[in-house]
Formats: structure tokens, C-alpha cells, sequence
């Protein structure tokens, strides 16, 4: 761990501070705005660590046409501070350039894993998620990786990818930090008005009550899936996009709960489009 953070933007800048960082090495790849969702996994990589760095990028490949990329939260300043107190040793900045230079044509996909779910969903998305995770582990070469599990489906497809590719990454997934009323953090909550605010908390209530059936002995994964639809249908601010009861590995839908499994679901609150999970057994 060294004395001071140090921020970083070119790639020789970074190559230069990765000289100086004691190994093994943390990565927490990031978005920025930071919440206590991400601090969690900077705390876990200095846990575990000798040294931690974060990289904050908001990544444009992974966002739709019609997605939120111009109107992203951004707050450099603010999540410099928060780094600096969660004690990382390097900050990366890329820009746009550095991460896509003129030209740029090489695409990193992983294909069945990124078929249902989110990827059924937003076309493209794990693509650029992947793509831009790989050109991150390429140039910080960590030792370990930290991905939360609010991101289920994105945290099981980067997995994939680092076994695929031979990565020598450790890749840690850490469990998802939530708002004292359940809300996962997220943000984008930074969208919500009071009313969705509040609004919010659906995604936690149906997922509540599907774990609760499933302990109560409910193993049919429709019931399961209904008992969330109709949870989120309480809610009138609450538009579902889709509901899932899936196998944990696979994240194909089952019929029939049995081994470990992901309850998943994808709700508009308002314009804010939430993702939340559970995971069964
Ligand atoms: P971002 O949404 O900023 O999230 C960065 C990391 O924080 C992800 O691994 C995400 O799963 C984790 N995270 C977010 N909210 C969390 C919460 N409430 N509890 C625990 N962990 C949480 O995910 C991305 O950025 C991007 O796709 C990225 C991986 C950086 C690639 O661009």
C-alpha cells in the first residue's frame, strides 16, 4: 500500500504506477457515482490485498441507443474522496480515447451465458461490458477481480470470460449492499423522485415474498415467478420488464426449483430502469 492515491488517465501513466503497487493486486472495475454497493468491494479488495486499484469509466459500448449513457451520474470529485477514504492505492480514469482509439474493431463476446435475462433484454450490452472488463484486466493485470452480485448475470459472464480466456484473475463476486428498506444500491437510483423512491422498494417486496414461498416449500418455479409479477403489479408506479426463476449456473428458466437458483427480475420505475436478485438454495 503507498502513502498517497495515485490518479492515473493514459496507459503509460498507468503501466508506470503499476510498478510501484505491491501484489497481489485488487481491481474494482467501476462506472463512478459511487454508493456503499461499491465501496463494499473496494473494502473487500483491501481485505484481501496488498494493494487496491479502482478504475471508473462510464463504458459507452454497454449502453443501447435509447439507453441513459448522456445523463449518466458522474461526480469525479466526490468519488475521488470517497476512494481516497476507502484507502486505494491507484485511481484509472481512461477517456473515451484511450479505451477506444480511432479505429477500434476488436470485440470480446460470450455467447450462450448472454442470451437470456439482461442480454435478452439490451442488445449489446454484455458485449460491451466484456469487452471493455477484458481491455481492463489487460492493462492492470490484477490478481483479483471484484464484481457485486446485484449484477448476477454480469458477474456470471465475466467469470466465463476469465476461465475462456485463461485470465490468471481471481474473479470475486461480493453480495449485494441494499438501502436499510431493501433497495439495492444502485446509481441510478439517483433518478428517483420521492414518489418512485419509495416506489423503489418493490423489486425487494417480490423477491421477499418468492424466497418466502420457496421457504415455505414452493418449488414450482412459475408460482415462484407469478407470485413476483403479481407483487410488482401492486405497484402502480412499477412497469415489469421481465421476472425470472432460473438455474444459477445456466440462467436458463426452470420448471422445477431443485439446486441453486436466481430469482431475478428487471422493473421501470418511471423512466429508472431497476434490476434486482435473490439467490434460492
Ligand atoms: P457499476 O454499475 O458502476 O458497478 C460496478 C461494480 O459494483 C459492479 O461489479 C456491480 O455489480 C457492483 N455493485 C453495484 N451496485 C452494488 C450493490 N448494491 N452491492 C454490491 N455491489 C454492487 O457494473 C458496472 O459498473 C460496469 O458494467 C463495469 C463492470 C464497470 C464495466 O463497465
Amino acid at each position: 500500500m503507498s502513502d498517497s492515491m495515485i490518479i492515473v488517465t493514459t496507459l503509460q501513466e498507468l503501466w508506470q504506477a503499476l510498478r510501484l503497487l505491491d501484489r497481489p493486486l485488487g481491481l474494482v472495475p467501476t462506472m463512478g457515482y459511487l454508493h456503499e454497493g461499491h465501496l463494499s468491494l473496494v473494502q473487500r479488495a483491501r481485505q484481501e490485498c496488498a494493494s487496491v486499484a479502482v478504475s471508473i469509466f462510464v463504458n459507452p459500448t454497454q449502453f443501447g441507443p435509447n439507453e441513459d449513457l448522456s445523463r449518466y451520474p458522474r461526480n469525479i470529485e466526490r468519488d475521488l474522496k470517497l476512494l481516497e477514504t476507502a484507502c486505494a492505492d491507484l485511481v484509472w480514469l481512461p477517456t473515451n480515447e484511450v479505451m477506444y482509439p480511432t479505429g477500434f474493431q476488436t470485440w470480446v463476446t460470450v455467447e450462450t451465458l448472454t442470451a437470456p435475462l439482461e442480454g435478452a433484454m439490451r442488445p449489446g450490452h454484455f458485449r460491451g461490458v466484456t469487452t471493455v472488463v477484458s481491455k481492463l484486466f489487460n492493462a492492470v493485470r490484477p490478481d483479483k477481480a471484484y464484481f457485486g452480485q446485484k449484477d448476477a448475470q454480469q458477474a456470471a459472464v465475466i467469470r466465463q470470460m476469465t476461465n475462456d480466456l485463461s485470465y490468471p484473475i481471481e474473479v470475486i463476486v461480493c453480495p449485494t449492499v441494499r438501502e436499510p428498506d431493501g433497495l439495492a444500491m444502485s446509481s441510478r437510483n439517483s433518478y428517483l423522485n420521492a414518489e418512485e423512491r419509495r416506489a423503489a422498494t418493490v423489486l425487494f417486496r417480490a423477491l421477499s415474498a418468492a424466497q418466502q414461498a420457496y421457504q415455505n416449500g414452493e418449488r414450482n418455479a412459475e408460482t415462484l415467478r407469478r407470485i413476483m409479477r403479481e407483487t410488482v403489479q401492486t405497484e402502480p408506479l412499477a412497469r415489469l420488464q421481465y421476472v425470472s426463476c432460473a438455474d444459477y449456473d445456466t440462467l436458463q428458466e426452470l420448471e422445477t426449483v431443485s439446486g441453486k437458483t436466481l430469482l431475478s427480475m428487471a422493473v421501470f420505475i418511471g423512466n429508472t430502469r431497476l434490476i434486482d436478485n435473490f439467490v434460492l438454495g
